[in-house]
């Protein structure tokens, strides 16, 4: 049984085999909710499992509709209507222009983008059908504006903004909650390999404690940290001009490209 101070009985999370996802997952599993976790690796879903009676693996790679759609569908047959859904499976393919690697921007689609619409079409068809629900997609402060190194990352993200914004006032009328979730830097297996200075990051438990008190609220917007967030919304409204000269700036600092093959 989900405690009194949870608004669900049942969550499903994607992207949760490590990270923000993992944490998440085994936060709100404490609470006493059913938490339905998938991801590709199996193996570190099961392991998951292990940690919680209440966590229970659905390995599945986002980027198959078919999967997904199935794997939504038997979630709910064995625990119940899934009452939010977390989609937050994506990937990280750092480039610079010099760099730009076609593959791993269009994998940077699939997996952030259309990854999470295999997922959202059937959910939120079946929580409009219902008239409740919550949805939240973890997009990204570097879903704001074009960044340094991020022309794979950030218009994946910038278009989950887009569509959560989309999607709120219709949803809403429908009883339906959106939520779009957008974390700066998170101190993950994602970012591990980053060599570039990452400011105001933060631990896998200060993100979760952020996310899941604005998941509990209801927010539209959950971003975090503060400073991180309040740096990236003053970069969105700053002119091309000044904006593109601290742009210049931190890719100058960069050391020199290795242009991909
Ligand atoms: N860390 C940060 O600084 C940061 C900042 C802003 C936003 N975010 C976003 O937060 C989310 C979680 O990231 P994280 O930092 O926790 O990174 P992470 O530890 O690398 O987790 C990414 C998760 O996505 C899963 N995944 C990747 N490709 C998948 C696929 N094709 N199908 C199913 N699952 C897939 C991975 O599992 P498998 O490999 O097992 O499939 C893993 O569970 C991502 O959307 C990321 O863009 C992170």
């Amino acid at each position: 049984m989900a405690s009194s101070h949870t608004p669900w009985r049942v969550v499903w999370i994607t992207g949760a085999s490590t990270g923000i996802g993992r944490t998440l997952a085994l936060r709100m599993a404490g609470d006493g909710i059913i938490v339905a976790v998938s991801a590709r690796s199996a193996d570190k879903l099961n392991e998951l499992a292990q940690q919680s009676p209440n966590i229970r693996a659905y390995p599945l790679d986002v980027t198959d509709e078919q999967a997904v759609a199935q794997t939504f569908a038997t979630i709910e047959q064995e625990h119940g209507p899934v009452e939010l859904a977390v989609l937050n499976a994506g990937v990280w393919h750092p480039m610079t222009a010099s760099q730009y690697d076609l593959a791993k921007a269009k994998d940077s689609m699939t997996v952030n983008y259309f990854g999470v619409i295999n997922a959202l079409a059937p959910v939120m068809r079946a929580m409009i059908a219902r008239g409740t629900g919550h949805i939240a997609l973890v997009a990204s402060v570097a879903g704001y504006r074009g960044l340094p190194k991020s022309a794979a990352y950030a218009p994946t993200k910038a278009a989950l903004i887009n569509l959560a914004e989309g999607l709120y006032a219709d949803l809403k009328l429908k009883g339906v909650k959106m939520t779009v979730v957008n974390p700066g830097f998170v101190a993950t297996p994602m970012t591990a390999t980053n060599t570039f200075p990452m400011p105001f990051l933060v631990t896998e438990e200060v993100a979760v404690d952020a996310m899941y008190a604005g998941l509990k609220r209801g927010s539209f917007e959950i971003a975090f940290p503060t400073r991180m967030m309040l740096m990236m919304k003053t970069l969105r409204i700053l002119p091309y001009s000044i904006y593109f000269w601290l742009n210049g700036k931190i890719a100058s600092r960069e050391p020199p490209d290795t242009p991909t093959a």
